[in-house]
C-alpha cells in the first residue's frame, strides 16, 4: 500500500517525513524563540482561519523561507504539535506517494494492509456524514469505520466522492448488524452495504456483535453460536467472491472466537473491541495475538468520558498530569495532550485505533499519538487508575 506523506527538506537535506498524509486545509508555519532565545521555525497543522489553502493533490512543492513569517503571536499558543522546532532557513515540503511502513499499516494474515489509524463514524448521522467524513478524509484519515447500524453508509459514499482521495486509496470497514443472525439476511445485508457505500468491495466486514445488542450485557446469556456461524458463512462466501477483502468480528470473547475458529475454514482476521484505560481485556487480546487475529481498539477515548467532568472530577486528567510530572518516564512524550496520551495507551494494546471526532481540531489532534508506549508507562497508568478509582 502506498500512502501520501510530506517529505521535508532543509536546504536540499532530507529532514524526514511527516507520518500523517498531508494537510490540505492549509499549513501553519510559524516562528518561535527556543530556550536560548534563538528564532526557530516550526510547523503545525492547526487550521488558522483565513490562511492560504494548498491542494496537495499531485506533485506540489512548497518553498518556505523567512518571507513566510507569520505574526509571532501565532506561536504563543500550543507551540509546535507535529514537527519539532527546526532551524530557520529554507524548506521544501513535497507531497510524496510512498510505500507505507509498519508505522502506517498493519498487515492481516491474508496479506491485506490496514491503515493503523481509522476514523470512527458511530453517531455521525447520515445527513452530516458527507461533510464530516469528507473533512476527515481530506485531513488524512484513509481508513473509515462504519456499520450498517450507524445508518451512514450512503452519506459516506458521498463523502468519498467529494473527497481528495480515490476509492482505491481508502480502507472502508462496515459491520453486519448485531441483530442479523441468519445466512440469508447476512448475505442480503452485505449486498446492501456495497450498494449504499457505492463500491464493488468493502475492505473489512465484521459481525458487529455476537448477540443482538439488547442481549449483549446479559450475563450467561445465549451466545448465538449456530447463528453466528450462519452469518460467518455468508461473509466467507462474499470474501471468496471478492466483495469483501477481509472479514472479522467485533465484541467477540474468547469462546465466541473459538466457535468460529473451530468450525470454519476461514479464521476471523480481526476482532474490534473497546480498549481504553480502565478497560483492557488482556486475556482476550493475548488470545487474538496467538491466533493472528488483528485487534482494533474502539472507543479509545472512552466515548469522551475521559474528558467529562463527571468522571470522578476527571481521573484521566489527574493521571495525565501526574504522568507529565514524572521525569524518569522518559519515553513519555510530554508534547502529547491528554487525548493523544490516551490514544497512545489504546494503540499500545492494539494494532489499530478508531477515534471518532466531529471537529477538525479533534480530528487533527487525534492523528498524533505514539504507536507504543513503554510497558513501564502503561503499568504506571494502570496503577494510577486503580488508585484513583478506589
Ligand atoms: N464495534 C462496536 O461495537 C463499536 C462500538 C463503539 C464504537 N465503535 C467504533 O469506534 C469509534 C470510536 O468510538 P466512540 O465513537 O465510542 O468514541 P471515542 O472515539 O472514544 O470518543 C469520541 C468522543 O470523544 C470526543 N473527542 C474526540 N477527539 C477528542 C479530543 N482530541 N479531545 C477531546 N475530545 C475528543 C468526540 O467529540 P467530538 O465528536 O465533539 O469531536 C466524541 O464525543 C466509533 O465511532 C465506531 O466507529 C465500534
Amino acid at each position: 500500500m502506498k500512502v501520501y506523506k510530506l517529505e521535508v527538506f532543509y536546504n536540499d537535506k532530507h529532514l524526514g517525513y511527516l507520518r500523517l498524509p498531508f494537510m490540505p486545509y492549509g499549513k501553519f508555519l510559524g516562528f518561535k524563540k527556543d530556550d536560548n532565545g534563538d528564532l526557530k521555525a516550526c510547523f503545525d497543522m492547526r487550521i488558522e482561519q483565513g490562511y492560504e489553502c494548498y491542494n496537495f493533490k499531485g506533485e506540489l512543492e512548497l518553498k518556505v523561507d523567512e518571507s513566510f513569517s507569520w505574526p509571532y503571536e501565532y506561536m504563543q499558543g500550543d507551540g509546535p504539535s507535529d514537527w519539532d522546532v527546526v532551524t530557520l532557513g529554507t524548506y521544501t515540503i513535497k507531497l510524496v506517494y510512498v510505500d507505507a511502513n509498519e508505522e502506517d499499516i498493519f498487515t492481516l494474515y491474508n496479506g491485506v494492509e490496514v491503515p493503523r489509524l481509522g476514523f470512527g463514524t458511530w453517531l455521525v448521522e447520515n445527513d452530516v456524514a458527507p461533510e464530516v467524513v469528507k473533512t476527515a478524509i481530506n485531513a488524512g484519515y484513509i481508513h473509515l469505520d462504519s456499520a450498517q447500524a450507524y445508518g451512514n453508509e450512503s452519506g459516506i459514499q458521498i463523502a468519498i466522492k467529494n473527497s481528495l482521495f480515490e476509492r482505491k486509496d481508502l480502507f472502508i470497514t462496515s459491520k453486519v448488524q448485531a441483530e442479523i443472525k441468519s445466512y440469508e439476511e447476512a448475505k442480503k445485508s452485505i449486498d446492501e452495504s456495497l450498494k449504499k457505500l457505492g463500491t464493488d468491495y468493502i475492505d473489512l466486514m465484521l459481525i458487529h456483535c455476537p448477540q443482538p445488542w439488547r442481549e449483549y450485557s446479559l450475563k450467561d446469556g445465549y451466545r448465538y453460536e449456530k447463528e453466528n456461524l450462519e452469518v460467518w458463512k455468508a461473509m466467507c462466501e462474499a470474501y471468496k467472491e471478492g466483495k469483501l477483502r477481509s472479514i472479522g468480528v467485533s465484541n467477540f470473547n474468547i469462546d465466541d472466537l473459538k466457535n468460529i475458529i473451530n468450525n470454519s475454514d476461514i479464521k476471523p482476521m480481526v476482532n474490534q473491541i473497546p480498549i481504553h484505560l480502565g478497560n483492557v481485556w488482556k486475556e482476550l487480546i493475548n488470545y487474538c495475538r496467538e491466533q493472528n487475529v488483528m485487534v482494533e481498539s474502539y472507543s479509545p477515548l472512552a466515548h469522551a468520558r475521559l474528558f467529562s467532568d463527571e468522571v470522578k472530577n476527571n481521573v484521566y486528567y489527574k493521571i495525565y498530569n501526574e504522568l507529565k510530572a514524572i521525569p524518569e518516564l522518559k519515553a513519555f512524550d510530554d508534547s502529547l495532550n491528554a487525548a493523544q496520551t490516551y490514544l497512545s495507551y489504546a494503540s499500545s494494546y492494539s494494532d489499530i485505533i478508531l477515534p471518532k471526532a466531529s471537529s477538525i481540531n479533534h480530528m487533527l489532534d487525534n492523528m498524533k499519538y505514539l504507536i507504543k508506549l513503554d510497558d513501564a508507562i502503561l503499568l504506571k497508568m494502570e496503577d494510577l487508575f486503580e488508585k484513583a478509582i478506589k
